[in-house]
């Protein structure tokens, strides 16, 4: 993988200062991280893959959990947002494509290992979600949610014409002490807040803690597909989606 030459990712002063980036702002962005080469590649597999693509159209909560009757139906942890989306699953990404090779790459995973603070980075053992392509056409949208992941590391393959925007409030909770940040939420759903937008363009490596950080998409504009990989990587060799997770996602479990 040739990652550009402005990002030394072997220097342990910049991996310090990307690990630091990342804890103060919840979000990293390296520029032009991947080559034209690379984008230009994985673009052209996802343009190939979009009709094998997993679309679904989903109403679901902030918490991405059932609705609890408990409580009222305009509280915000029953509140629906709407997402709409395709996924292409792993089995369906070539054995030589270059997304394999960015994920493979030992440089890459030492540089997040460090960056994410995880001791060792493990796949999903299954065969569908650890390399995956998320596809968004003309209207289609990811409602506010927070991550049940604590980070994501993602790359834009394609950029749509218009919208595809990330929006984002960030640490707006700490979901490890159950923090539910309803207050919060309510007044992001009812757009009290202002939000922040996250620029990002293709081959540009972007880590986001999106546990902790509200955020979407919004709806795509124009009839160019908004692509965008993501790379899961677990700190624990046996995490794995469950049944019903995969065939949410990819419309199969296997
Ligand atoms: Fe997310």
């Amino acid at each position: 993988m040739q990652a550009a030459s402005q990002h030394p990712i072997h220097d342990v002063e910049f991996q310090r200062r990307c690990r630091d980036e990342l804890e103060a702002h919840g979000v990293l962005v390296l520029r032009e991280f991947f080559s034209d080469e690379v984008i230009q590649r994985a673009a052209i597999e996802s343009a190939a893959l979009e009709a094998d693509a997993f679309y679904s159209n989903a109403v679901h909560n902030v918490y991405l959990t059932e609705a609890d009757p408990e409580f009222a139906d305009d509280h915000p942890f029953n509140r629906p947002v709407v997402s709409n989306k395709g996924l292409i699953a792993d089995d369906l990404i070539a054995a030589d494509s270059p997304l394999r090779e960015i994920y493979e790459d030992q440089s890459f995973r030492s540089f997040l290992g460090f960056v994410l603070g995880l001791e060792s980075l493990h796949p999903y053992p299954d065969k569908l979600s650890t390399i995956v392509i998320s596809v968004a056409n003309e209207g289609m949208a990811l409602g506010w949610h927070f991550d049940t992941s604590a980070s994501s590391v993602t790359m834009l393959l394609q950029a749509p014409e218009g919208g595809g925007v990330f929006e984002y409030v960030p640490d707006i909770r700490d979901a490890d002490v159950g923090d539910m940040a309803f207050d919060e939420v309510e007044r992001v759903l009812d757009e009290k807040v202002p939000v922040r937008r996250l620029d990002f363009s293709p081959g540009d490596l972007v880590v986001f803690r999106g546990r902790n950080a509200l955020h979407r998409v919004t709806p795509v504009v124009g009839t160019t597909t908004r692509s965008i990989a993501i790379f899961a990587f677990n700190e624990r060799p046996d995490a794995r989606m469950s049944e019903e997770a995969l065939r949410t996602f990819f419309g199969r479990a296997k």
